[in-house]
């Protein structure tokens, strides 16, 4: 069975999530998008005033955020608490910036302490939502920045108690309850890093990841809750540390009071740890070059490379960020949500540490959209008087799927700005979401990033920016995106070319962690002196930036990456594989799904089961995300004279696309045909 990809018609980009190879990249195409959006009338009012109400006004200041950066980062850097203030805003030898230098700042204290400090402790930080629902309705926590700052302490206590010491990196495996909001903080408050993994990962990578970092403690729930059961959290983390031997402690938090084994003396329980400890503990003044975290993400290669950010500017960038992309203000009866997981950056960036310091309460979800029913996320929305709304084109395709009428329950007239974020939108998505969801009043800010850039890039200001779909129009402040050629030679409006940033800014990755060589080859080698960010891109005749898709081997599934070869690697771990090749194909809901081509041991039999076989043990090994959306068996793989595998070619198949592309270099042409019989049946 193949699938439709039948809402994303293609764009005026070409297919949006669909990869783009190198060889593409100079095609040019006409654009046909021609629908613009103004702000809507009085927009900046409902907002209690933009703080950019007009392009004159974001042209004035991003000219000067380019013309000047000292000043203008400095003059932002000053709105933050620092113990001591630093001397220089930028150190920049590329591909090595330093910011703020010289400078001593907590960040959970400009996000929590500051907020106190300020009479604001009584003030709402964080709306947790648990997902079951019972008959009084779901469990919601409010907790203060009082709270926050009480809770923070405390676990920074626990931590010490563990052993942990500044500089170190935690691990954090949990689901989305408050106390991972709490760890997180609780980390940054005396001076440690964190590491989170999503709770979707498997224990495999767990060790992977845990390895890397050197972590000693791991912080993790019996269970998180996912449409209605339990994702047994602490299972895997005790199958993990089966092979990391240097981990000493895990702390558990009950969150679904599943039947889990605790291992004396490494297994600790969280209430009992954090019930002793008390209730004083400083925020620990850190340099602005601090380690603050790793977070893993996938590259080209098998293994995911740990990205390091640092205090000072990534604390500057993603509050600044999160203030002038969503308009947040204080005392405007603003509830900002942003649906991701704090797994993934955009959760570090824009649940955690860039919204606190604006002050605007911040909702946090535990579980899954569609439970108990394909509304939960509206009920959300209309029962906290939701105004900023944040989510990725997967759930708004997925939402458009499931019908109207489970958004036209509720009442969605308090949302005043919404967002997206993780992949190209394809322009009928951004449509329904404009329409539906936005009542044709909320300006969408389409916000192009990466968890290397730290915070938003490229993005419209709502009040501010016409909006095209499909397109995430403008660089923010500070930042000099361009469309180059290899030379780095600036290409004309409406060619394509790779998208690089030729600046620094302060929330930039300050490396890999432990591979500086990656981190040269992968980012700064491509193109003399300027940040490659690993995708495709277009600017249109006004200007707006419009985001092909990856030129490396990563495909964005549901507006997450993960390596083609890291599938790879998992499918040939499998007794019964000998090879595998793993391609993006296009996906309804997903944007990009997986297709994997395998070649098996001889006298396997190829049947169903074995391709369930092979989806379950891939989801072992990474993740149920990671697992492929269609296998295909083949004899032998399509490989030039010289051994590559011809991608493109597999691409076009799992399209189910005519390939256009040439095969008089494929090594042996009855693959093809084997290929393409298969796909009849
Ligand atoms: C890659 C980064 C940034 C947080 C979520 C993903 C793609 C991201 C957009 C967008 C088109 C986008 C890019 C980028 N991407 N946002 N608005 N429009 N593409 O973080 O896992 O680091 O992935 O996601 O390809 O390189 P990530």
């Amino acid at each position: 069975m193949r699938l439709r990809y039948s809402l994303l018609k293609p764009g005026p980009i070409g297919m949006p999530g669909a990869q783009m190879n190198n060889e593409e990249i100079n095609i040019e195409s006409v654009l046909a998008e021609d629908r613009v959006f103004e702000p809507p009338p009085g927009c900046s009012e409902t907002l209690g005033g933009a703080f950019i109400p007009s392009m004159e006004a974001y042209e004035t200041a991003w000219r000067r955020s380019i013309e000047d950066p000292e000043g203008y980062w400095g003059e932002v850097a000053n709105e933050f608490e620092w113990s001591t203030p630093f001397t220089e805003v930028l150190d920049w030898k590329c591909p090595d910036a330093r910011w703020f230098v010289g400078g001593r700042t907590n960040i959970t204290d400009n996000c929590v302490d500051r907020q106190v400090r300020d009479g604001h402790g009584d003030d709402v930080a964080i709306i947790w939502e648990g997902e079951p629902v019972e008959d009084g309705g779901p469990e919601i926590i409010k907790l203060t920045y009082r709270d926050l700052q009480r809770e923070t302490a405390r676990f920074g206590n626990v931590l010490k108690s563990l052993g942990v010491e500044k500089g170190d990196v935690v691990t954090i495996y949990m689901g989305m309850v408050p106390e991972v909001a709490i760890a997180m903080l609780a980390c940054a408050r005396i001076g440690a890093a964190h590491s989170v993994i999503f709770g979707g990962f498997s224990a495999s990578a767990i060790v992977d990841r845990v390895n890397d970092a050197d972590s000693k403690v791991i912080l993790t729930c019996d269970g998180s809750w996912r449409r209605g059961s339990v994702v047994p959290l602490k299972d895997n983390v005790d199958e993990a540390c089966r092979d990391l031997p240097g981990v000493q402690s895990v702390v558990t938090l009950r969150r679904c009071n599943n039947e889990i084994t605790m291992h004396a003396p490494r297994d600790r329980d969280w209430h009992e740890m954090v019930s002793a400890a008390d209730e004083e503990c400083p925020c620990e003044p850190m340099d602005s070059e601090a380690l603050l975290f790793l977070l893993y993400t996938s590259g080209s290669t098998g293994k995911p490379k740990g990205i390091v950010h640092t205090t000072g500017g990534y604390m500057v960038y993603t509050a600044h960020t999160a203030r002038n992309t969503f308009n947040l203000r204080p005392d405007e009866e603003q509830v900002y949500w942003c649906t991701a997981d704090v797994g993934w950056i955009t959760g570090h960036s824009y649940i955690v540490y860039g919204c606190l310091p604006n002050r605007v309460p911040t909702v946090m979800y535990e579980g899954a959209p569609n439970f108990p029913a394909e509304d939960r996320f509206w009920d959300i929305c209309e029962r906290h008087a939701v105004t900023q709304f944040y989510t990725a084109p997967t759930a708004i395709r997925a939402f458009m799927k499931w019908g109207d009428e489970h958004v036209q329950r509720h009442d969605l007239s308090r949302l005043k700005v919404l967002g997206t974020v993780g992949e190209p939108i394809n322009p009928e998505a951004w449509m329904w979401y404009h329409r539906t969801i936005g009542g044709e009043r909320c300006p969408i800010v389409d916000t192009w990033w990466q968890t290397e850039t730290g915070g938003h890039m490229i993005t419209p200001h709502p009040a501010a920016t016409p909006t095209v779909p499909g397109s995430c129009t403008l660089p923010a402040m500070g930042i000099d995106a361009a469309i180059v050629d290899e030379n780095g030679e600036e290409l004309p409006n409406g060619t394509g070319g790779l998208l690089v940033i030729r600046k620094p800014w302060p929330s930039m990755l300050r490396g890999i962690h432990g591979d500086r060589e990656r981190y040269l080859e992968t980012y700064w080698s491509r193109v003399e002196g300027m940040y490659t960010a690993g995708d495709g891109a277009r600017r249109d005749e006004r200007g707006y930036f419009w985001i092909m898709g990856r030129i490396d081997d990563v495909i964005n599934v549901s507006g997450h990456r993960l390596g083609t070869m890291e599938v790879e690697s998992a499918l040939v771990a499998h007794d019964t594989v000998v090879e595998a090749a793993v391609v993006d194909m296009p996906h309804e809901i997903k944007g990009s799904g997986i297709a994997a081509f395998v070649t098996l041991a001889s006298g396997t039999v190829e049947d169903d089961a074995l391709v369930e076989e092979l989806r379950r043990h891939v989801g072992q090994e990474i993740g149920a995300i990671a697992k492929p959306d269609m296998i295909r068996f083949t004899h032998a793989l399509p490989k030039t004279r010289s051994g590559k595998i011809m991608r493109r070619l597999l691409r076009d198949i799992a399209a189910g696309r005519d390939s256009n592309q040439d095969t008089t270099t494929l090594e042996d042409a009855s693959i093809m045909d084997k290929l393409r019989g298969n796909e009849e049946s």
